[in-house]
């Protein structure tokens, strides 16, 4: 069983983060990160700001101790105590069977520890894997965004899917 670390992100995180951050294979899915590519010093700068700010909470992945990837709670809105989900494993640690026990130790840290109440996240409506991820690790739909986003000449529809502590705990057994 391979041990899972998410531990806060820091400045020196990264030159890890960069391995993948361009890799047009791993951000394929992400609806605004498409064909933009990011500098060392544009990610430093991306940095400073999430982790200076109140309302993102940036981990980064370890897999036995190897870097695996990044995850987060964005958008924090504290009244309502939700947070936007975000994550992403490296080419080399995606495919085992790895993400559903990092989104657990996500919506650990979410849902127990930060308190939130519920984590809701965007999925593309083509990313077929993500939204059967999302669902086997107990997030609902709660609707569809149409055409949220134009990429490459093409509108894209967004699916909403989220948890909410109580499902948590129930889907969890916690
Ligand atoms: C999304 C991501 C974290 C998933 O990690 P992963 O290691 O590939 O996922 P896993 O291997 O743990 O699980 C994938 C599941 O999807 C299933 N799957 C894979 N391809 C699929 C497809 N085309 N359609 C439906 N299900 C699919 C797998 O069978 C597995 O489900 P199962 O355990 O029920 O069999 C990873 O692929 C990634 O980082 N992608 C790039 C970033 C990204 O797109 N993030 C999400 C933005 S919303």
């Amino acid at each position: 069983m391979p041990n899972i670390e998410l531990l806060l992100t820091d400045f020196e995180d990264v030159d890890n983060i960069m391995t993948w951050v361009n890799d047009p294979e791993v951000t394929a899915y992400f609806a605004t990160m498409g064909n933009i590519t990011r500098t060392r010093d544009q990610e430093i700068a991306y940095l400073s700001t999430m982790l200076a700010s109140k309302n993102d909470r940036l981990l980064s992945i370890f897999i036995d101790d190897e870097y695996a990837g990044q995850c987060s709670i964005n958008q924090i809105h504290w009244p309502a105590f939700t947070g936007r989900f975000f994550m992403v494993l490296t080419k080399e640690f995606q495919g085992r069977g790895l993400a559903p026990k990092v989104i657990f130790q996500l919506l650990k840290v979410a849902l127990e520890d930060m308190g939130l109440n519920k984590i809701w996240l965007i999925v593309r409506e083509d990313n077929e894997k993500g939204r059967h991820l999302y669902k086997k690790c107990g997030f609902e739909t709660e609707g569809v965004l149409r055409e949220e986003y134009k990429i490459d000449d093409e509108f894209i529809n967004m699916v909403r899917m989220a948890i909410l502590a109580k499902e948590y705990r129930r889907w969890y057994k916690r």
